[in-house]
């Protein structure tokens, strides 16, 4: 999008805050994506992230681009049943779920016919799961969620996430014959999610001399990563399953997971958004795709303005990085005392910028999907013209928490 006349004439009728999408910039990240894993030259697919966008307009867009993108990565059993009666199928939910009435709507799903897996990686989950298929024709099909987390020294050192407990090659062997021994359950695969590859900038500019230390935890973790990967996969193979999914990967790991053959598929998603968060991958580049435009209200002081709204700040190890970073004008800078407020943004913004109130300013948000979760839809931008405003998840009456 050209950053002069274009995007205010796309604001001409809004009422602010409202977000733009820049298709242009959008494509290409989709288009960079495909061709990231392409030339990979693995045979593997790339299931999307649901989360990471938050807007079925705009997942559909994905999937249209090209035939590597299957199925879809989801985040919640209430959503995928949503996305699912939206037309959507073949889903991989990829967050563990016990509750009765999340499995009920996976069952829905699976018992109108779509292709549903969810990720398990306790004896417990399983149970849930078989209890809640009793009396289904077929068995939901579920997948072992493996952690990748690179632990030293009895655990001292952990890097990774905290999410699941299966370490060991037998740790996942032993999940597997547990399942095999359940009706109601069909154990179909595994995902080995590298966050500490996937999630980890290192070239942040709000953590400083962390990108060193950032830079050492992704060259260890990307062997160890593969090592693990690759093992497990022979392992299952030499017992005799037969792995229909094996997942891994994330928009901060596109470029090596999918050079790992025994991955059937790659995930991504905040990387079709190009969140500011995405800036700071050395081994990837993405193009920012959406913005926030705020109401300049006051200027209380010369060299400073105040806009309407802007506290959207992101989950994740709370500092700087979670907040929106001002992208229009250009200098403009977001002030240590205050921040984003709940109601009131200041920007201190350069002499000369011509800023007065009643323009917009930009701000770029630093994930991918959880700015969509405050507006009811986005204005999609193609050819210096709205062509859609697209209904959000939350404009669609869309919750799942
Ligand atoms: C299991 C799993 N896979 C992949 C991803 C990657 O998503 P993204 O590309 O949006 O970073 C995530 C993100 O948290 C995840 O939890």
């Amino acid at each position: 999008m050209r950053f002069d006349s274009t995007w205010r004439e796309c604001l001409r009728d809004a009422t602010l805050p409202a977000v733009l999408v820049d298709l242009d910039a959008f494509d290409r990240n989709v288009r960079y994506v495909a061709d990231t894993v392409r030339a990979a030259g693995g045979r593997g697919t790339v299931r999307p992230a649901t989360k990471s966008v938050r807007v079925p307009a705009l997942l559909r867009r994905i999937a249209a681009a090209d035939p590597i993108y299957q199925g879809w990565m989801t985040y919640s059993a209430q959503e995928t049943l949503a996305l699912w009666r939206d037309g959507f199928d073949d889903f991989l939910l990829a967050y563990p779920t016990v509750q009765s009435g999340d499995l009920a709507a996976l069952r829905a799903v699976h018992a109108g016919g779509g292709r549903v897996a969810l990720v398990v990686d306790s004896a417990e989950g399983l149970r849930a799961a078989a209890r809640a298929m009793a009396g289904a024709e077929t068995a939901l099909r579920v997948v072992a969620d493996v952690d990748m987390s690179v632990r030293a020294l009895g655990g001292a050192v952990h890097l990774g996430v905290r999410r699941s407990p299966l370490r060991t090659i037998d740790d996942v062997r032993r999940l597997f014959a547990l399942a095999g021994g359940m009706s109601g359950v069909s154990m179909v695969g595994w995902m080995g999610y590298d966050a500490q590859l996937a999630g980890l900038q290192d070239a942040n500019p709000f953590q400083g001399a962390m990108n060193l230390a950032a830079r050492a935890v992704r060259a260890v973790s990307r062997r160890s990563v593969r090592a693990k990967r690759e093992a497990l996969a022979a392992a299952l193979s030499n017992d005799g399953y037969r792995v229909e999914i094996a997942n891994g990967g994330g928009s901060g790991s596109i470029d090596h997971a999918s050079r790992e053959p025994w991955l059937t598929e790659v995930t991504a998603g905040s990387g079709f958004m190009g969140p500011h968060l995405f800036d700071y991958f050395r081994n990837v580049r993405f193009a920012p795709a959406f913005f926030v435009a705020l109401q300049v209200v006051r200027s209380s002081d010369d060299g400073y303005v105040t806009c309407q709204g802007g506290g959207y700040v992101a989950s994740g190890v709370p500092g700087w990085d979670k907040a929106p970073v001002p992208w229009w004008p250009r200098g403009a800078a977001l002030l240590a005392t205050e921040g984003v407020g709940e109601v009131q943004t200041p920007l201190r913004v350069r002499a000369g910028d011509g800023v007065v109130i009643g323009d917009a300013v930009l701000l770029r948000h630093a994930k991918g999907g959880e700015l969509a979760e405050r507006f009811n839809d986005y204005r999609l931008v193609r050819g210096g013209e709205v062509v859609e405003r697209a209904e959000t998840y939350r404009g669609r009456g869309w919750c799942f928490g």
